[in-house]
């Protein structure tokens, strides 16, 4: 039988946009019980040019240069969300108005206070909506998750993440878009500290509270379009957290991208009564799983390619690695299927908002040099 096509606008054509892309065009290639089918419909972008060749280059039927007009039309289903945080809140609340199903790039928004209102507007138009904090899909961490939660590591003691990257080594690297409060809320923090957090919210529940710092190693850089010109950088350069959970565990979290040589370390290791996991997106099919009661005292290696492993069947056989890429086209099959049955999968506004709180409480510590407790619902009352 037809499964019902759904067209899909995708808003942002370089980073993001050609990852997101991608994955609409795959998800059905592979995912055979794919209830609906995604159909690469708009492509938006503010400049003529660049927005037409990426209509080209990444398979759109169509492209346009306002994001209003498309999200008026009444054959645009989906609206995805590739822009900078500064423009996620606009366009998610016109989108919502216009009932439209909505897959937002993390962080949700730039502060709680956007997150908020972004989650309001989802929730009073009853759509469907989902954040992309892509890791959650990797086999090997949602494998992670399912050990966990068999209670194959017992009661959970440490969560340790850290998120390291080295573009910003050179400090005539120029002041992109990422490195202004003003269109990306935060530096290091918001970027890729966001996803440690993030993976620990998934993965061992949530944070309850922060002793934090934030650090401008670099203040001023070259402007992008006149380099003999500096701007100010009023982000942080890095961000590093102490953590308390609620269930009892403590962590850490570390986003920098001024570790010469991390180019996307984004790893973490969590350590339970009974035994211990490592994920390392660098090497992201392995999964390291320590268990006390084991006959061997080493960790041995997981190679999370099986098909009975989380997503794998829909892919090659085992040992066929997989890659970066197919975090969003898992995350993409995911939406369907909550799009297919009217519901909004996790990560979601939800978890945008209390992931934002949290990034607001490290934000908070870093100013007072206390511990700071993240704002939740229960907390307010
Ligand atoms: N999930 C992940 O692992 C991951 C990785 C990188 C970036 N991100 C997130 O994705 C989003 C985009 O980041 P990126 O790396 O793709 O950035 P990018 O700079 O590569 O691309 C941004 C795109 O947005 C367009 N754009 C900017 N402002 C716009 C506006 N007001 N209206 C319409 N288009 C606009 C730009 O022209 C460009 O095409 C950010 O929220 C970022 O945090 C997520």
């Amino acid at each position: 039988m037809a499964k019902r096509k759904v067209n899909v606008a995708l808003i942002g054509y370089d980073f993001m946009g050609r990852a997101h892309a991608n994955a609409w065009r795959q998800v059905g290639r592979f995912f055979e019980d794919l209830p609906l089918e995604p159909v690469l419909k708009v492509i938006v972008g503010r400049t003529e040019r660049k927005v037409a060749e990426a209509r080209a280059r990444l398979g759109f039927e169509e492209y346009a240069t306002s994001y209003r007009e498309v999200l008026g039309r009444k054959d645009i289903d989906v609206v995805d969300i590739c822009t900078p945080g500064d423009s996620h809140m606009e366009i998610a609340m016109f989108a919502a108005e216009a009932g439209k199903a909505i897959l937002c790039e993390k962080p949700l928004a730039n502060n709680v206070a956007e997150a908020e209102r972004m989650l309001a507007a989802v929730t009073r138009s009853e759509v469907v909506h989902m954040l992309c904090h892509n890791y959650r899909r990797c086999p090997a961490v949602a494998l992670a998750k399912q050990l966990i939660d068999e209670g194959q590591l017992g009661e959970l003691r440490h969560y340790r993440g850290t998120y390291l990257q080295d573009w910003l080594v050179d400090p005539e690297f120029p002041r992109v878009w990422r490195l202004q409060k003003a269109r990306a809320g935060s530096g290091s923090l918001g970027d890729i500290l966001s996803h440690t957090m993030d993976l620990s919210r998934y993965l061992v529940g949530e944070p309850r509270e922060v002793s934090a710092s934030l650090t401008t190693f670099i203040p001023e850089r070259p402007l992008p379009e006149d380099p003999a010109r500096r701007g100010a950088v009023d982000v942080d350069d890095a961000a590093q957290a102490l953590v308390r959970f609620e269930r009892g565990a403590i962590g850490y979290y570390e986003g920098s991208r001024f570790a010469p040589g991390r180019k996307n370390y984004n790893r973490f290791e969590i350590n339970g009564a009974k035994g211990s996991l490592v994920w390392d997106l660098e090497r992201l099919n392995e999964l390291q799983l320590y268990i006390e009661s084991g006959p061997q005292s080493g960790f041995r290696t997981i190679s999370a390619t099986d098909p009975k492993h989380p997503f794998m069947a829909a892919w090659w056989p085992p040992g066929h690695i997989i890659g970066y890429e197919h975090s969003f086209v898992h995350t993409v099959y995911d939406f369907l299927r909550g799009l297919a049955t009217h519901t909004s999968p996790r990560p979601n506004f939800e978890d945008g908002v209390q992931n934002q709180r949290v990034l607001d409480a490290i934000s908070r510590s870093a100013t007072s040099g206390r511990w700071e407790t993240v704002e939740s619902a229960s907390t307010r009352g």
